[in-house]
């Protein structure tokens, strides 16, 4: 467990709980606030996220900032994190045991934060456990919602959603 932000921070820095460390150029702990009270959470970084170290920067961030600018919603006060911190080698689908290494730390950013609100996109940010005390938003992953339109105007519809949502709490 992490005694502090800075700690936590960098133990996620230096982990090698799983394999992936060796073939990623950065780890993608997630960048907002240190108090949002909203935390929008992926998968686990790809290409552009690994290169540059900051979470949804590919084409999945670039649609995911067009619907948050739709809603007026500013990404800069937003937590945005993935549930793994590392990208897999070719972009290959994550396994379980590398989830379940990683998983802590997202559970930990959760303590340390407090957020009122968690936005979970796509299928591994849904499975994860439920805190008491936090409403849960449940979408798809942006990289799936900008494929096709049945997805792309429920993702829509939920942004609209947490919109409204953070205007009452
Ligand atoms: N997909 C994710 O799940 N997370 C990112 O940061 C980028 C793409």
């Amino acid at each position: 467990m992490a005694t502090s932000w800075e700690n936590l921070t960098s133990q996620v820095k230096t982990c090698k709980k799983c394999r992936l460390w060796k073939g990623a150029k950065h780890t993608v702990f997630g960048e907002g606030p240190r108090d949002a009270r909203v935390m929008l959470v992926g998968q686990n970084p790809g290409e552009e996220e690994d290169k540059t170290g900051r979470p949804f920067v590919g084409r999945a961030g670039k649609f995911l900032n067009k619907i948050l600018e739709e809603n007026k919603i500013e990404r800069e006060k937003l937590f945005i994190t993935n549930i793994v911190k590392h990208k897999t080698p070719g972009n290959r689908k994550l396994k379980n045991d590398e989830i379940a290494a990683c998983l802590p730390y997202f559970l930990e950013q959760i303590k340390m934060i407090k957020p009122k609100i968690i936005v979970l996109m796509g299928e591994t940010a849904r499975k994860t456990p439920r805190k008491r005390g936090i409403v849960y938003l449940e979408t798809y992953h942006p990289a799936a919602a900008m494929r096709s339109g049945k997805m792309r105007k429920k993702f829509r519809d939920d942004f609209r959603s947490l919109k409204k949502l953070m205007i009452k709490i």
